[in-house]
Formats: structure tokens, sequence, C-alpha cells
């Protein structure tokens, strides 16, 4: 992560729902942290291949607390004011991958409160997929998932359909309208975030 001491900026830390080598949200999240850095954001890129975390099971946090991957992917969100997370669409929703992160990492340690490294935070959601929808049924469960451990998700949204066309070999996006609506995100994102900041000064 860029750690500037005086650094003012909201981080915001991207992220895609899918760990496959040729992920299509994996390439869209990496060009959603480009459109950021471009707005002069701050931002961290995370590959969830790096947190590999079991499957959520009470009785291995009773004994041992929570996984290492899992500590440290939470630490990594606790440290950031805002996610921009890639989605894939699997049968109509996000993956368990997603899920199984975010309730990992929504769970309190000793002495926390609730929800602590989520809530209160704002979320941008974006998608990739080879049908004509661009896994926009997906994000409707991801966002309702974001809003109840108590992010703030921005409306703007982007669904990039026929995705295996979508990008070139360098994994930039080919299209126009996809270019045009990841900065739409992207400034929409910043600037909820600046408003947030205004509001809490
Ligand atoms: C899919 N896929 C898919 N696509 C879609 O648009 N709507 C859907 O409901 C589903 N359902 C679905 C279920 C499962 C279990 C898999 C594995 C796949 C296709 C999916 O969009 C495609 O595999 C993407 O390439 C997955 O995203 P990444 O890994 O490329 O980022």
């Amino acid at each position: 992560m860029e750690n500037r001491p005086n650094d003012a900026r909201p981080r915001i830390l991207v992220f895609a729902g899918s760990t496959r080598h040729d992920s299509l949200n994996r390439k869209l999240a990496l060009e959603a942290a480009e459109a950021l850095r471009s707005l002069g954001a701050h931002v961290t890129w995370a590959d969830l291949r790096d947190y590999p975390m079991p499957l959520y099971d009470g009785d291995m946090e009773a004994q041992q607390g929570l996984p290492a991957a899992a500590k440290a992917f939470k630490n990594l969100v606790r440290a950031h004011d805002a996610l921009l997370i890639a989605s894939p669409e699997y049968n109509g929703s996000f993956p368990a991958l997603i899920k199984n992160t975010i309730d990992w990492i929504s769970r309190p340690e000793a002495g926390e409160k609730s929800l602590a490294a989520l809530s209160g935070k704002t979320a941008a959601i974006i998608s990739a997929s080879p049908g004509a929808a661009g896994g926009r049924r997906g994000l409707r469960h991801l966002r309702e998932l974001l809003e109840m451990v108590g992010m703030n998700v921005i409306g703007e949204q982007l669904a990039v359909g026929r995705a295996f066309e979508a990008f070139d070999a360098e994994g930039r996006l080919v299209r126009g309208e996809d270019r045009e609506g990841l900065l739409r995100v992207a400034a929409a994102l910043k600037e909820s975030l600046s408003k947030s900041r205004s509001a809490a000064a």
C-alpha cells in the first residue's frame, strides 16, 4: 500500500470477486483502479488469491479467532475509506468468494464494535460477464449485502456485457461506452467520499 504520512486523500481499496487467472472482473477492477488514479485518488489494489480463507466456521472462530488471511484482509479494509468491488455474476447473484470474505471480516474481535471494518464506509460496485446484461443481477444482491453490513453503496454502477470482447490484449477496455461508464463510477465514488469528508469536518 502507498503510505504517505501527509496524504489526506481518501483511500480506496479495489479488488475483484474472482481469483481466476484470466478473470474478466480482475481486468475490470484493474481498469477501475487506473480510472480512480487518473482522478487523483489514493488507490490500493488487492488480489483475493493472496488472502485464501476457509469457509466461515463458527467453531474455528471460537477456537482460533479469525484465520490469518481474514485478519490481514480485515486490517487492509480497516485502513481504507472505501471499497470498489468488481464482481462476477454466479447464478444471478455474487460469488461465494465475496460472501465468505465479507462474512469473515464482518466478525468483531476483542474490544471491537460490530462491523468495525465496514460500517459507515463507502462502496462502489461493478461487474463484467460474457452475457449481454453484464452481471447486473448479481450487483443487486451485492448492493444489498454491502448495505446490510452498514456500507453506503453509491448509486452509480457499471455492468460490462459481452465482456470477452470488452478488453484488448493488454486488458484495457476497448468500448468507449464502458470506459465512460467506468469513469462515471470512479468520479461518483470520489465525489461521494469528498462529500462525506466535508460533512465530517
Ligand atoms: C457463471 N456465469 C454467469 N454469467 C452471468 O452473466 N450470469 C450468471 O448467472 C452466471 N452464472 C454462473 C454461475 C457459475 C457457477 C459460474 C462459474 C459462471 C458466467 C460468468 O459470468 C463467467 O464465468 C465469468 O467469466 C466469471 O467472472 P471472471 O472469473 O471472468 O471474473
